[in-house]
């Protein structure tokens, strides 16, 4: 099931290699067998969706850079592996460096019908950017009833109004709000089931949830996915206070805290 125990893998397995490349996807979903693989997407010049968390080349590419202003070409000529070796020397494999930026379409056809948690990452600095996802996502066959009905495709975003935007587009996508510290606390428990009658789970920032806020949650019909389990101890506590899973760079160790054995790979 994908709505107990879930593990989604965070820009693939991040913790172990550059985050939102083959190399980080292929080891959360081969070898760790992660539920999902989560991504941030972004939107190039030339209207290709391309997987990255960065609205900025700086970080991952080391060269100054605005997504929005580069075309895809531009982007594919980005080395998005190197800084990882770099910045983690203990963790440096030769295969690292060179690692490319993949468009969506290219991680859809590497992984196929693999379970997807996608993010749309600023969506206002990127007008039509839903309807270009849900396009492709059509076009690959992973908005079918089935898929949707079991949460095999679902879109995550802090905005709002993007959520809004894909359940009128299509309303039997699985939605997930993701939330900053504060921001759930601060809304009405009216608002929150307003909400709900179009989005299923949310996605609290770790460093503010406690068990009250997650039975709140859970109260209102809400499954709690919070965002980024990466500590041992911090993922055993919240297991105990009951959150139904959550995003994480190192998959293994979740899957591990959750005691999922190879029997409840979900495919
Ligand atoms: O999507 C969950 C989590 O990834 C949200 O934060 O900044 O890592 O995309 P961020
Ligand atoms: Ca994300």
């Amino acid at each position: 099931m994908l709505t107990d125990n879930v593990v989604i893998a965070h820009r693939g397995a991040s913790g172990y290699a550059p985050e939102h490349t083959f190399s980080s996807f292929d080891k959360s979903h081969y070898d760790m067998h992660a539920d999902y693989i989560e991504i941030d997407v972004q939107m190039t010049l030339d209207g290709e969706i391309i997987v990255m968390h960065d609205e900025t080349t700086d970080r991952t590419a080391n060269l100054p850079g605005v997504i929005k202003n580069m075309t895809l070409k531009e982007i594919e000529s980005l080395d998005v592996g190197k800084w990882f070796n770099e910045k983690f020397p203990e963790m440096y494999q030769e295969a690292y460096d060179g690692q490319k930026v993949p468009t969506l379409r290219a991680l859809i056809e590497r992984y196929g019908k693999a379970n997807y948690y996608i993010e749309t990452k600023a969506p206002d600095i990127y007008p039509g950017m839903e309807e270009r996802l849900l396009q492709i996502l059509n076009e690959y066959q992973l908005l079918t009833p089935e898929r949707l009905k079991n949460k095999q495709t679902v879109i995550q975003s802090f905005s709002l109004e993007s959520l809004i935007k894909v359940n009128q587009i299509n309303k039997d996508l699985p939605l997930l709000l993701l939330a900053k510290k504060g921001v759930l606390r601060q809304m009405t428990d009216e608002d929150l089931k307003k909400i709900h009658q179009f989005v299923y789970a949310v996605g609290p920032n770790i460093k503010d949830l406690d068990a009250p806020l997650i039975e709140r949650m859970h109260q209102i019909g809400f499954l709690v996915f919070p965002y980024t389990l990466n500590d041992e101890v911090l993922m055993e506590q919240l297991i105990n206070e009951g959150i139904d899973g959550g995003f994480t760079n190192y998959p293994d160790l979740l899957r591990k805290q959750f005691r999922k054995d190879d029997s409840e790979v979900f495919e």
